[in-house]
């Protein structure tokens, strides 16, 4: 699949296959999903633009290379903001947006209903993040509230992807890539991800 990347390390499918199992608790599902995010970025920013900047060490002067642009991170309401603090630890300069959108559980259609991003995020990486990617409506109308706001350099992170999510992103967007860790087989007939790790949001904030 073009523009997709599937971080297969070992922790992080380790982790992973943790995660997707029924037993873990919202507490250890909270753990796992912070620490997945935190491995997940060194693939994600890898290809980041740098920029020269001189310092001195305690022996001698150098030039350094820092990140050339400053970092938006936008969890999608709820569940994404889970995995917010594993990124964060890694980029803790980054500036939070939020996006609120749910799928209403008939329709499966998105409803957003929550933005606040910062003025600037034009001149950002903008790093979006929700553990779940399944038919794509959640993920496709924050993208699309991104790009009106004026993102550019823009990322899709989520854990677990079916086939039918991706498709539906790109056909809309198909220059925004998409990391994740792992693609399911398919969506069942009331739109969850299979196999899965059920509802992302409830396991994680113990709502049933
Ligand atoms: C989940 C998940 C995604 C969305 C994915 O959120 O966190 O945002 O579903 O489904 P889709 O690709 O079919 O749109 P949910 O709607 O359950 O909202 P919540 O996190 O607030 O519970
Ligand atoms: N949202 C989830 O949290 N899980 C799914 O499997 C599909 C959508």
């Amino acid at each position: 699949m073009q523009n997709v990347i599937v971080i297969d390390h070992p922790v992080v499918q380790t982790k992973l296959a943790e995660l997707r199992d029924f037993t873990a608790d919202h507490r250890k599902f909270r753990a796992l999903l912070n620490e997945i995010a935190s491995l997940m970025v060194y693939e994600v920013t890898r290809d980041w633009p740098t920029t020269d900047k001189p310092i001195q060490t305690p022996l001698e002067r150098m030039v350094g290379k820092v990140l050339a642009r400053r970092v938006t991170l936008v969890p999608i309401l709820r569940a994404g903001l889970g995995m917010a603090d594993g990124v964060l630890r890694l980029l803790p300069d980054a500036r939070l947006g939020h996006l609120g959108v749910y799928r209403d559980e008939k329709t499966l259609e998105p409803v957003s209903y929550y933005q606040k991003l910062p003025p600037d995020i034009a001149q950002t990486e903008v790093v979006l993040i929700d553990p779940m990617l399944a038919t794509g409506g959640s993920g496709s109308a924050a993208v699309t509230l991104l790009k009106k706001a004026g993102a550019t350099n823009l990322r899709f992170v989520c854990l677990v992807a079916a086939p039918e999510g991706i498709q539906a992103l790109h056909a809309q967007h198909p220059e925004v890539p998409i990391y994740c860790a792992a693609i399911d087989r398919q969506l069942n007939e009331k739109g969850y991800i299979v196999p899965g790790l059920g509802d992302a949001g409830d396991r994680l904030y113990g709502t049933k």
